[in-house]
């Protein structure tokens, strides 16, 4: 499996790293008394989201969502709920965690079905961003990112490539 790798673009110890950072930073904007609540994008960020949250040091909850996987043939970029959250964000502070943004299609749509539910506030959490969204006029928003990433297809860190490398401990560049 692992002759599949390029190379390593984000060692372990890298991302975990800025992910205490990340959760400090969380940690310093929300308090206690909040109520935030971390939704987690399924299936991508199941591994993220498992090291942010027992990093954080401000009262949280966890729920998860699941979308429709990425098609890469489709620029129209669609997005497809699966599976919603089990409970109602109303009055809740929503911080979405993501495993990588990319044209930032899914990110605003999951922004834009949260606000329609009158949350408190909702904001995003992206370990990896790639390049290329900066060249792009997609005006999407993160609020708290890990990395930023050249535009290749990239596995590991519960990222994928039809379902396999996703518990490979770094983030690395997929020899095709
Ligand atoms: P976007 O909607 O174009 O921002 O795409 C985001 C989604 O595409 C992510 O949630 C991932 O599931 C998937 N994706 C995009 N690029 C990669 C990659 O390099 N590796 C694995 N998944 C990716
Ligand atoms: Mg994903």
């Amino acid at each position: 499996m692992l002759k599949d790798i390029k190379r390593i673009l984000i060692s372990e110890e890298q991302i975990q790293s800025r992910i205490d950072e990340l959760a400090n930073q969380i940690s310093n904007d929300y308090s206690d008394d909040e109520s935030l609540l971390l939704v987690s994008i399924l299936r991508g960020a199941f591994i993220f989201t498992a090291d942010l949250a027992r990093k954080l040091k401000v009262k949280h909850a966890v729920d998860f969502i699941a979308v429709a996987s990425y098609n890469k043939s489709t620029s129209s970029g669609e997005v497809r709920l699966i599976s919603d959250l089990r409970q109602s964000i109303e009055g809740r502070h929503v911080l979405i965690v993501e495993d990588i943004v990319d044209s930032g299609t899914t990110l605003r749509y999951l922004a834009n079905l949260f606000r329609e539910r009158n949350p408190a506030s909702v904001k995003s959490c992206v370990m990896v961003s790639k390049d290329i969204v900066n060249n792009k006029n997609s005006n999407h928003h993160v609020d708290y990112l890990g990395f930023v990433i050249p535009d290749v297809w990239v596995v590991g860190y519960g990222l994928d490539y039809n379902d396999d490398y996703r518990t490979l401990p770094y983030i690395a560049e997929l020899k095709f």
